[in-house]
């Protein structure tokens, strides 16, 4: 059994934590997109790991992560992160493949990331500032640097000639030397070359042995370049068909779709929010959540559950079931709005507009469940949980139209409690059950 795990959201739904609980029932987990724009956190026997381009994976012994094509790879962030990994004792050789299809974020994409930026003054996305933009414009301009290119010195000297050409003409912070850029690629790629494989060979030949496969996505579904808030999105498809591109595998290998949803909604950079609260509750969510980027420290936008926006992510990825996260952070609320519905120009709207302009002037349709007053925090067992906790779950499915497998109700890996004992057990076994 394969399951593929998608952010439903606008990214940081806690998919490490859930990709981290699975991952042992797995032989292999691959991430198939996005790049070190990603942040998956994941609490393990006290001690807080965040991964930003290997998958959460890692931190099961026996578990093989892979790096698909669809990934784009920054070599320097890359070997901190295993680097940083080693540092705890969690050794990634003979464990970690990056496929030799992926794109390479060279020194100046994040330059001409943030130049760009700056450029589109109120316009601007409000991106990580990590090169992912442009490096897969390069990708999608057919002058990109593969995984596989870096042992040509003749071809990657060319490629950093020119990619530099372009970055100098528009820096006003002074030019950077292609020689130092070129060494210090050559030399990467070097470390990199034990684990650089044919990812949908590889992948491929283990499911024909009967091994199962976790499907990593990072971002979220209105990050995703298509099916998002365009042009307030990444650059890839974080969709649940960017498994099959980014890892070149085929969509009957992808048996189950595992959606997280946070049990609020959060966002950050810019672009439209239709549930999001200023002030307030909004503050609140911020402050018990902890909603600041992992990986650049940025205040998240909070707002209620958005069931429009939920289904828009379940029809587009085709969602067998959710899991819930971060229930714990709406303990203490007297009153947990939902967004069931939104209203534009004093019509009903049902389905998430593709028109930025409309989507703006929407306005969230709110239900009011009522809040419980027992904390969730640490529960363990869904019977455990308060009996209003458990209707605003049910609540989500129904809204959602899909089951809620799962529900975390804290940090650590065992506070999670199970919603949906037979479906748990189908996919991911009586133990987990
Ligand atoms: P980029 O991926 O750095 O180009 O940023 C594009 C948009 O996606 C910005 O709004 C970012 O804040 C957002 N974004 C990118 N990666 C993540 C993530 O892992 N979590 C949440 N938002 C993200």
């Amino acid at each position: 059994m394969n399951i593929a795990v998608v952010g439903a959201q606008w990214g940081d739904e806690g998919k490490g934590k859930i990709v981290d609980l699975l991952a042992r029932r797995f032989s292999i987990v691959a991430r198939y997109q996005g790049g070190h724009n990603a942040g998956h956190t994941v609490h393990v026997g006290g001690r807080r790991f965040v991964l930003r381009l290997i998958p959460s994976g890692i931190l099961h012994q026996g578990v093989t992560c892979v790096i698909g094509n669809g990934v784009v790879v920054d070599l320097a962030a890359l070997f901190d992160e295993v680097d940083g990994l080693a540092g705890a004792g969690i050794g990634v050789d003979g464990r970690l493949l990056i496929s030799d299809r992926a794109h390479v974020i060279l020194p100046y994409h994040p330059d001409l990331d943030r130049l760009r930026e700056a450029s589109l003054g109120p316009r601007m996305i409000g991106t990580t500032s990590r090169g992912i933009g442009p490096a897969y414009e390069d990708k999608a301009g057919r002058r990109g640097l593969r995984v596989c290119d870096l042992a040509d010195a003749a071809a990657l000297e060319e490629h950093i000639r020119d990619g530099l050409a372009r970055r100098n003409e528009l820096a006003r912070d002074g030019r950077l030397a292609w020689t130092d850029v070129f060494d210090r690629t050559r030399q990467l790629g070097e470390r990199l070359k034990p684990w650089i494989a044919d990812v949908s060979a590889v992948l491929c030949a283990a499911m024909a042995d009967g091994r199962s496969i976790l499907f990593e996505g990072a971002q979220g579904t209105m990050l995703d370049l298509d099916h998002g808030t365009y042009p307030y999105v990444t650059s890839s498809n974080a969709t649940v068909g960017g498994a099959c591109t980014g890892l070149g595998i085929g969509p009957r290998s992808i048996h189950v779709v595992l959606g997280i949803a946070k049990a609020y909604t959060t966002r950050v950079g810019e672009g439209p929010f239709p549930s999001e609260l200023h002030g307030g509750d909004g503050d609140a969510l911020r402050a018990k959540g902890g909603e600041f980027g992992t990986v650049t420290g940025r205040p998240r936008r909070c707002g209620w559950f958005d069931a429009v926006q939920m289904r828009h992510a379940v029809r587009v990825n085709g969602f067998d079931a959710l899991a819930v996260t971060k229930l714990d952070v709406l303990d203490g609320f007297e009153r947990v709005p939902v967004c069931v519905g939104y209203r534009l120009d004093g019509e009903a709207v049902s389905a998430f507009p593709a028109d930025l302009g409309r989507l703006r002037r929407c306005t969230p349709v709110l239900e009011s469940c009522p809040g419980w007053n027992r904390p969730t925090s640490g529960v363990q067992r869904y019977d455990d949980l308060p009996a209003n906790a458990q209707a605003y779950l049910q609540r989500l499915e129904d809204l959602a139209g899909v089951p809620v497998v799962f529900a975390s109700t804290g940090a650590a890996r065992e506070d999670i409690v199970v919603k949906n004992a037979p479906l748990a057990a189908a996919w991911f076994g009586s133990e987990l059950a």
